[in-house]
């Protein structure tokens, strides 16, 4: 099979991410990327580490005609949150007419179709829905670490659950602001949105559906490194279930998958950084039990996750491409 991708967004950390991982894919044999400011520009005067290695410029618009014959499109979107849902449309129209309709695959890395008519894209949790589908919603950074911790969990009801999880500064995208510019988060570290953050109702929504009683509390917090995320859920153990019972459960949803690695100590931010894996730990006593949970943001959190969804969605072996791990030490 050969795969023609596009990329909206291509200029922001996610679009690079996704430039770096399909350009090593050995199905996909073009990458395109829109970007408006850049339009014009090679891709790699915006993502140096490109430089040599992947050929091309940002566009502006993608004419969707030359892409008529192509075997298999794919559209990785990674704008900003509303501007795909904006345009989506006009977007379906034009596929339509340049005949791409029913074979393009859509995969949506912002939240605008989490909770609407995309297939969510979490592949450990929904991965026969992912084979049957030509649109995916991605799921967000924080929500695939917490529902990663909270898989083995299915059917318990677990009382109260207390998460955290700790960002790095890439979460919030290739543009500075007040709260992310460097200065002011390199030698810090504060929580944010605290009990509020949007990410929970994607949580929520995914306990529900596998049966996971509980009340989630949430507290996100920004951490003083680029990439990574670690998470962490702790929660009384229920009646009949000890420390050994989770463990077991941890081992029978994640021994077959093939990016879920589970260690026996911490996982580590560094160890994942750079690659599409996550690492998980479990640690209880006689009352109460935590899953630790270590990915990449930008790799398992999104682009690394959104191609693994596309190797599903597209009958091809789901680590292709992606497996590979990081530099240690970062
Ligand atoms: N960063 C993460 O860890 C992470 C994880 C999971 C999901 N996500 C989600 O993935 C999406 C992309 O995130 P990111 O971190 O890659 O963002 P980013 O670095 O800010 O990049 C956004 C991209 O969209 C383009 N863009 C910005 N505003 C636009 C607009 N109004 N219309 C069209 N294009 C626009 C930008 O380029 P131009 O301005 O040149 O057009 C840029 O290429 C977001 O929805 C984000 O929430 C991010």
């Amino acid at each position: 099979m050969k795969v023609d991708a596009v990329i909206f967004g291509a200029s922001g950390y996610g679009g690079g991410e996704l430039l770096y991982w399909l350009s090593r894919h050995p199905h996909v044999q073009s990458v395109r990327g829109t970007s408006r400011q850049r339009s014009g520009e090679a891709f790699w005067e915006c993502h140096p580490n490109l430089r040599g290695i992947v050929d091309g410029c940002f566009e502006s618009c993608i004419p969707w005609d030359s892409l008529a014959e192509s075997e298999q499109p794919v559209v990785f979107s990674a704008l900003p949150h509303g501007e795909l849902k904006r345009c989506i449309e006009k977007l379906e129209l034009a596929w339509s007419s340049a005949g791409l309709s029913q074979r393009l695959l859509v995969i949506d890395l912002s939240a605008d179709f989490r909770a609407g008519p995309f297939t969510y894209g979490l592949p450990e949790w929904n991965r026969a829905a992912i084979q049957r589908t030509r649109r995916i919603a991605s799921p967000g950074c924080f929500a695939t670490a917490l529902q990663l911790a909270l898989l083995p969990l299915r059917g318990l009801d677990l009382g109260f659950i207390a998460s955290t999880a700790v960002t790095g500064s890439s979460g919030s995208g290739a543009s500075a602001s007040a709260a992310t510019h460097h200065p002011v988060r390199a030698n810090d570290f504060r929580a944010y949105k605290v009990l509020s953050h949007q990410h929970l109702s994607e949580v929520r929504a995914a306990m529900l559906k596998c049966e996971i009683r509980g009340e989630l509390a949430f507290v996100p917090q920004s951490g003083p490194f680029v990439r990574g995320i670690f998470a962490t859920a702790q929660f009384r153990l229920p009646d009949g279930l000890d420390a050994a019972a989770i463990e077991v459960r941890t081992h029978e949803v994640f021994d077959h998958e093939p990016f879920v690695r589970i260690v026996e100590e911490s996982p580590r931010v560094a160890a994942v950084a750079g690659t599409n894996f996550a690492d998980i730990a479990v640690a209880a006593d006689e009352n109460s039990a935590v899953v630790l949970v270590a990915i990449d943001n930008l790799g398992k959190g999104m682009a690394g996750q959104a191609v693994q969804a596309m190797n599903i969605a597209l009958g091809l072996d789901e680590t292709l491409g992606l497996w590979q791990p990081g530099r240690f030490p970062v």
